[in-house]
């Protein structure tokens, strides 16, 4: 009990990584010993570090992971992702507990949308149906009519008739590069990832030249003049597979670089390069993602804490829109 006390202090005032961990115990084995003692599954996205990844049990994108979350029938969801991700598969499984290794994790995209000036904009076009981006709170969720992921917002959107106004929160990058695909006009919020606006479109262009065989790929998070240079653009999992199928045998990857060991792992043989940001920091390395570590899973799951605790109106609220989602992407086969 002491010890959890302990625990519990350590995760709400000063964060879980001064905790001591015997340097000499084998994180791998004693998380998997973890996951079977307490019937846990672990969901990783791909942005998560490569010992993470190899710990998981399923590892996708945001829709991959939010169905595999509707999904299970383990006890506990240890969410290996930001807290909007792990709050979804609350929103979906009330019943169960949900994980998330550091609660700071959060999101910039998901923050350049507070509810309150969300509604607020939202009162200024009667009449609009709201499709939100799930890179965002519970409290925008449950403003909106229908939740998309990058790999659907496509058909998310052409699920509406084509007269339909529609405000597109809160990623205008991925509103704008729809937008394009579909001749529609959607009201977009202003914001953006932090990560997927670092990229040098100069630099690209470059590596580009200096590459000449290389598939440019991109996550359409990105800028729209980065987007018109790539061969292809898609979700995590759409990018990863493109790596898969395509004979091509060098990808300048253009999204955060924790995709880039799923991509080796799938393809050995094969060249990836990061597309270079605008600076020179590590900045396509996503902060909020990277603060899971493998030790702050380990004593999240030891502890069962840092834990998602929602306020049951305003989950079923954020509900609605996702179970809508999750509907329109089982009739595509999504
Ligand atoms: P996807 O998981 O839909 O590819 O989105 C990437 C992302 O930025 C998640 O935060
Ligand atoms: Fe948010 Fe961007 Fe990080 Fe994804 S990569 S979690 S959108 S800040």
């Amino acid at each position: 009990m002491a010890d959890i006390n302990i625990a519990k202090s350590q995760i709400f005032d000063v964060g879980f990584l001064d905790m001591d961990i015997d340097p000499i115990i084998d994180l791998f084995a004693e998380i998997e010993k973890l996951k079977k003692e307490k019937n846990a599954i672990i969901l990783a996205h791909y942005y998560q570090e490569p010992d993470i990844q190899d710990v998981a049990d399923y590892i996708g994108d945001s829709l991959g992971l939010a169905q595999k979350a509707e999904r299970t029938d383990a006890d506990i969801i240890v969410f290996a992702g930001v807290h909007f991700m792990a709050e979804t598969a609350k929103i979906l499984n009330p019943g169960k507990k949900v994980l998330l290794p550091d609660l700071k994790a959060g999101c910039s995209l998901s923050d350049s949308a507070p509810s309150g000036l969300f509604k607020l904009f939202k009162e200024k076009y009667p009449g609009h149906k709201v499709i939100s981006y799930i890179n965002c709170s519970a409290g925008i969720k449950a403003l909106s009519d229908i939740i998309c992921t990058s790999s659907n917002a496509h058909k998310i959107v052409e699920s509406l008739p084509g007269d339909q106004p529609i405000i597109f929160a809160p990623d205008k990058n991925l509103g704008a590069y729809i937008n394009k695909k579909t001749g529609r006009n959607m009201v977009l919020w202003n914001g953006a990832c932090m990560v997927h606006e670092i990229f040098s479109l100069e630099k690209i262009m470059k590596l580009k030249k200096r590459n000449p065989e290389a598939k440019f790929i991109a996550h359409p998070e990105c800028e729209d003049i980065v987007l018109a240079e790539a061969d292809y653009i898609g979700s995590t999992t759409g990018l990863l597979n493109f790596t898969k199928s395509n004979v091509a045998t060098e990808f300048i990857v253009a999204t955060e670089t924790g995709i880039l060991h799923q991509m080796q792992k799938n393809s050995p043989d094969k060249v990836f390069i990061p597309a270079p940001p605008n600076n020179s920091c590590a900045c396509n390395d996503c902060p909020h993602m990277k603060l899971n570590t493998l030790e702050k899973l380990y004593l999240c799951m030891k502890y069962e804490l840092p834990e998602i605790i929602m306020d049951e109106e305003l989950r079923l609220a954020a509900k609605r829109p996702i179970d809508l989602m999750l509907k329109i992407s089982a009739q595509y086969g999504l």
